[in-house]
């Protein structure tokens, strides 16, 4: 049997221990299995760039972020637009793909990717391709999972450089803001915002008014604490306003960015509360460099059951955590409803009950 292996879009921490634990239980446990890895996501099953892996060829790479095999989260085959050889193409190539697949003597497909990926390797299986996905993606929000692998080393890579804020923050008697990724989910803001101590959060799905924000920072300079803390997810928004994007061209293989709002809220938190504000945007530190050991164990599991449904033939299925243990799930619900934090749930309970801001009070 071969075994084709690729991830596509944004990368994340973890994706190495995937391709390791799919690559090394096909050998243990699949007898006769090959892992073909495919180079940058599905552009690799366009142009027909992969590569053999053996057990040796992911020795290793465990620990080490980003993906050994390359990704692209531009390259939908179905709605392509990009050069292939020096040549610009558009439109529909997935007979390029399986032209691939044939070519290489695919048995099988891992697809290791978020929403927008894994509802991609979805139409290759209505098309007959048998895929077998594993969801990722440092945003948490897949609704498929309870956690996606990537997400852990991200938080923690928030918390650190919110405490490492905190301290100069407190020299300064500054209002500092940190913007971190999410898109449209705040579970990053969130959990590092409640670990660091942040003092308000800002997440896209509680949309926010600037008096509320300017209450809570004076409240806190009321109590002598002439400094605060404000966690922002990029995608967050005020009531009434939109999102922020640094980047907003949305043509062809340019797509439109978030990022930015963490400066909008330092410079007007300035301007009303009379304290000097910066701004970090945290950006792609968080998706970059070594996965936490929750974070590698996580991948681990995942790449173990895609790799022992493969072995199985049960195709069209994902890996997905479900409470305390991994199981096969429809791959179709990969692209059912998005996790998004709940305004009303426990954990944004739990922050107001210890004084944190959401910027909706009053
Ligand atoms: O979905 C993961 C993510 O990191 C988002 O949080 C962020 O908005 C986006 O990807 C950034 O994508 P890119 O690497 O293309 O700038």
């Amino acid at each position: 049997m071969r075994v084709g292996i690729l991830t596509g879009g944004g990368d994340c921490p973890g994706l190495n221990a995937v391709i390791r634990a799919v690559v090394r239980t096909l050998e243990i446990e699949g007898g006769d299995c090959r892992t073909v890895g495919v180079l940058d996501g599905f552009l690799g099953l366009i142009t027909d760039r992969t590569r053999v892996l053996s057990g040796g060829a992911v020795s290793g790479i465990l620990p080490r972020g980003g993906t050994i095999l390359g990704s692209s989260n531009r390259d939908n085959p179905f709605d392509f637009d990009g050069m292939i050889d020096g040549e610009h193409v558009t439109g529909d190539v997935t007979d390029r793909v399986l032209a691939t697949v044939k070519r290489n003597k695919l048995d099988a497909l891992v697809v290791i990717g978020g929403d927008g990926t894994l509802s991609i390797a979805d139409e290759f299986a209505e098309l007959g391709v048998p895929v077998v996905g594993v969801p990722k993606t440092i945003d948490n929000d897949l609704g498929s999972t309870d956690q996606t692998f990537g997400f852990d080393t991200a938080v923690g890579v928030c918390t650190e450089a919110i405490d490492r804020i905190h301290t100069t923050a407190e020299s300064h008697h500054r209002v500092m803001v940190v913007e971190v990724m999410g898109r449209d989910a705040g579970w990053i803001a969130l959990h590092a915002g409640m670990a660091a101590g942040g003092d308000v959060i800002l997440l896209p799905e509680i949309p926010f008014r600037y008096e509320s924000i300017v209450d809570a920072v004076q409240a806190r300079c009321a109590r002598g604490k002439r400094f605060s803390i404000i966690v922002v997810a990029e995608g967050a928004a005020a009531e009434g306003g939109e999102q922020v994007f640094y980047r907003t061209v949305d043509t062809g293989f340019i797509k439109k960015r978030l990022g930015g709002i963490g400066h909008t809220v330092g410079l007007e938190l300035e301007r009303r509360v009379g304290l000097e504000s910066r701004t970090t945007i945290l950006g792609h530190v968080q998706r970059g460099g070594t996965p936490s050991s929750r974070d590698r164990i996580l991948a681990t599991r995942f790449g173990v059951c895609a790799a022992r449904q493969v072995i199985a033939g049960n195709f069209r299925t994902m890996s997905s955590l479900r409470g305390s243990s991994v199981v096969a799930v429809p791959l179709g619900e990969a692209v059912s409803e998005p996790k998004r934090v709940d305004p009303q749930g426990e954990l944004v309970s739990v922050a107001r009950a210890t004084g944190i801001s959401f910027g909706n009070e009053g």
